[in-house]
């Protein structure tokens, strides 16, 4: 893993921008795992003023809310039209998250490991993370062997997405589907970009806690090609912050990023 901290959340943002080009320029047909949430909105405003070409890629989202209506805003697939697909090239049908609004989720779950199997697996998945340690939303005790599955989300969740639902946490769905961890540790890389004090404690659980099923995203430190990127907020209680940021000054793969 490594650990790459930049002055302020613009910077960091752009830094994962400029990642996720480098693959998609180096790799047309790039299979990208996407991710939703406050932190993501700037990536796929940055994404979008680079004009980058994904015609040719595919995508799959971590995750999408159980019981929602389809024309319900408050879904992620609303949040990735607005933010991010309607804006690029990309095929409407080469997009995809998992079907919150299936009568069978336990089908619409295998499906979409199926689907993620079939397009060859994901090179490159995009991470947020929850307060409460989730990614996707593999709330605590999540199986670090888990897949694609409904999940009942944590009251912490809840509130913490409220916004998105007009600020009242009744009205945000009791059920998510979602990648499991072990989908997640499929993908060929996986860059987690995390924003804020308020993400400080559970970044450093995260990166240099034990790994655990109650920090769902400490099963990242399993994945031999993973990066954190983080804004100086954010890596506060980080320990090993000056080795880190060692790294990035001298490793020579991050000489054009510096
Ligand atoms: C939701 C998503 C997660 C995301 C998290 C962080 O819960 N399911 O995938 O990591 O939000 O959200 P934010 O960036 O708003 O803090």
């Amino acid at each position: 893993m490594e650990v790459i901290t930049r002055p302020d959340a613009a910077h960091a943002v752009a830094l994962v921008a400029r990642l996720l080009e480098s693959r998609v320029t180096t790799n047309p047909r790039c299979v990208l795992g996407l991710a939703t949430g406050r932190t993501m909105e700037r990536v796929y405003a940055q994404l979008v003023a680079r004009g980058i070409n994904f015609s040719q890629c595919k995508s799959f989202n971590l995750d999408e809310y159980v019981g929602l209506a389809p024309a319900h805003t408050g879904l992620y697939r609303h949040y990735m039209q607005q933010h991010f697909f309607s804006k690029i090239d990309i095929e409407p049908r080469n997009t995809h998250l998992p079907d919150g609004c299936a009568d069978d989720l336990q089908r619409a779950a295998s499906d979409y490991e199926a689907l993620i199997a079939s397009s060859g697996g994901i090179d490159v998945q995009l991470l947020g993370i929850g307060v409460a340690g989730h990614i996707g939303f593999n709330e605590p005790l999540s199986s670090i062997m888990s897949r694609t599955r409904a999940k009942a989300l944590t009251p912490t969740t809840r509130l913490q997405n409220a916004e998105m639902f007009g600020g009242n946490v009744d009205d945000v769905p009791s059920r998510a589907l979602t990648m499991g961890v072990g989908t997640i540790l499929e993908a060929k890389e996986l860059i987690l970009l995390a924003t804020g004090a308020v993400k400080a404690e559970i970044v450093a659980k995260a990166v240099e806690g034990p790994i655990t099923s109650m920090v769902s995203a400490s099963a990242i430190q399993l994945h031999p090609n993973c990066k954190v990127i983080v804004d100086r907020a954010a890596a506060a209680q980080l320990q090993g912050r000056e080795y880190y940021d060692f790294v990035f000054a001298n490793e020579p793969e991050w000489a054009e990023y510096r």
